[in-house]
C-alpha cells in the first residue's frame, strides 16, 4: 500500500517524538512492502521563527496533497504575549479546520504495569479502555464574534453548534460503541447553556438509529469527578470541543502520563494524527520525552488511513509489552519501584521496535 504522509513536527518534543513514530512507520513499511513517503513541513512556532506565520502556505498545500498528516506538537512560551490569532497553536487550529476533520478520536488506555505511576490507585484504573470522541471544529475554539477590546475592558468568545455539527460527530460516537462496549457517555452543561440543551436533544435522536447502544448524559462538571472515582464504567465519551480538550488532559491522570495519549481526526479531506500532549519546552531537546504518545499516534495512522488494522494492533502490543518490562521514561518513572528501566526517548522508541511482532 502507499501513504503520502505530511510531517508537521512542530515545537519543542515534537521532533524528536515524531521521529520515533516515523521509526514505527518504515519498520511496519519495510516488512509488509509498503511505500510511506513523507514531506516535511513547518507548523506553530517554528513556522513564525522562518516564515512569519504559523502556518505558510506551503504547509497548507503540502499537508491537503498528503493521504495523511502526522503532527508533533505546537506552542512556546516565547509566544505567551501574542494574541491568540497569532500564536504557534492558531496554525494547528487553522490547519484542522482547512482540513475539516470534525471528530478527533482520543483513546484512552491504562497499560496494566502503568497503574503503579498513575495518581489513582491501581484497581482504580487497571483495565480502563476509554474512546474519547470530541468534536474539533465547533464550539468556543471557532465561535464568532471572538475578540477582547483593552479598552472597554472586555473580552468576547462565541459558544455556536448547529444540529448538523452534533448530528455528525454523535454518529461516529455511536458507530464507535457498536465495536466496543457499547455505550456512549455524552457530555454537557446542559442545566446551564442552550448549546448543551441542542447538544443533548440531537444525541438522543442519533441514539434512536442506535438501539444496541447505551446512551447516558452527564454534566461535564460530575463527569470531570466520575473520570477519576470510577473510569471502568466509561466505554466510548463524547464530548464538544472545549469539554473534550478538559477531559482528555484529565485522562492523562488515568494513564499515568499525558505523554502515553495518542489521537486521530477523521471527517475532513485529510486525517490528521497528533498526540494529545503539547509541546513541552521546558524538556525539549534533552532526549527525555515519552515518545509513546506519538507511537500510538503512528498506529493510529496504520489502522485509520492505511487499513493496517492488523499492523496498528503489533505496534500497541508491544508498547504494552515495553510498558510490562518496566521501561520508563521520566515522565512515568517511579524510583521506589524496583524493576523499572529509566529510558531516553530513543531508547523508548526502540524497545517498542524491537517488540514488534509482524
Ligand atoms: C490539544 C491542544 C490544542 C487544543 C491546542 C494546542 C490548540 O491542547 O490538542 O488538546 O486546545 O485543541
Ligand atoms: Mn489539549
Amino acid at each position: 500500500m502507499n501513504l503520502k504522509i505530511a510531517v508537521l513536527a512542530g515545537d519543542g518534543i515534537g521532533p524528536e517524538v515524531t521521529n520515533e513514530a516515523l521509526n514505527v512507520l518504515n519498520a511496519v513499511a519495510k516488512h509488509g512492502g509498503h511505500s510511506f513517503t513523507y514531506t516535511d513541513l513547518l507548523i506553530g512556532g517554528v513556522a513564525i521563527d522562518a516564515e512569519g506565520t504559523p502556518l505558510p502556505q506551503a504547509t497548507i498545500d503540502g499537508t491537503l496533497a498528503a493521504d495523511a498528516a502526522l503532527l508533533g506538537a505546537v506552542g512556546h512560551n516565547k509566544f505567551n504575549s501574542f494574541p491568540p490569532s497569532q500564536r504557534p497553536e492558531a496554525g494547528l487550529l487553522k490547519i484542522r479546520s482547512v482540513l475539516g476533520g470534525f471528530a478527533n478520536l482520543r483513546p484512552s488506555v491504562a497499560y496494566k504495569p502503568l497503574a503503579d505511576n498513575s495518581a489513582l490507585r491501581p484497581e482504580i484504573t487497571e483495565g480502563v479502555d476509554i474512546m474519547f470522541v470530541r468534536e474539533l471544529l465547533g464550539g468556543l475554539y471557532f465561535g464568532e464574534p471572538r475578540w477582547w477590546n483593552r479598552e472597554e475592558k472586555l473580552a468576547h468568545n462565541t459558544m455556536v453548534y448547529s444540529e448538523a455539527e452534533v448530528e455528525r460527530v454523535a454518529r461516529i460516537a455511536f458507530k464507535l460503541a457498536q465495536g466496543r462496549k457499547k455505550k456512549v457517555t455524552s457530555v454537557d452543561k446542559a442545566n446551564v447553556l442552550e448549546v448543551s440543551q441542542l447538544w443533548r436533544y440531537v444525541v438522543d435522536q442519533v441514539a434512536k438509529d442506535f438501539p444496541d447502544v447505551t446512551l447516558e448524559h452527564q454534566l461535564v462538571d460530575s463527569m470531570a469527578i466520575h473520570l477519576m472515582n470510577r473510569p471502568k464504567d466509561f466505554d466510548v465519551v463524547l464530548t464538544e470541543n472545549l469539554f473534550g480538550d478538559i477531559l482528555s488532559d484529565e485522562a492523562g491522570v488515568i494513564t499515568g502520563s499525558l505523554g502515553m495519549l495518542p489521537s486521530a481526526t477523521l471527517g475532513g479531506k485529510v486525517n490528521l494524527y497528533e498526540p494529545v500532549h503539547g509541546s513541552a519546552p521546558d524538556i525539549a531537546g534533552k532526549g527525555i520525552a515519552n515518545p509513546i504518545g506519538a507511537i500510538l499516534t503512528a498506529a493510529m495512522v496504520l489502522r485509520h488511513s492505511a487499513g493496517l488494522e492488523k499492523e496498528a494492533k503489533a505496534v500497541e502490543v508491544a508498547v504494552a509489552e515495553v510498558l510490562a518490562a518496566g521501561y520508563r521514561t521520566a515522565d512515568i518513572a517511579r524510583g521506589d519501584i524496583a524493576g523499572q528501566k529509566k529510558v531516553s526517548t530513543g531508547e523508548m522508541g526502540k524497545a517498542v521496535l524491537d517488540a514488534i511482532q509482524l
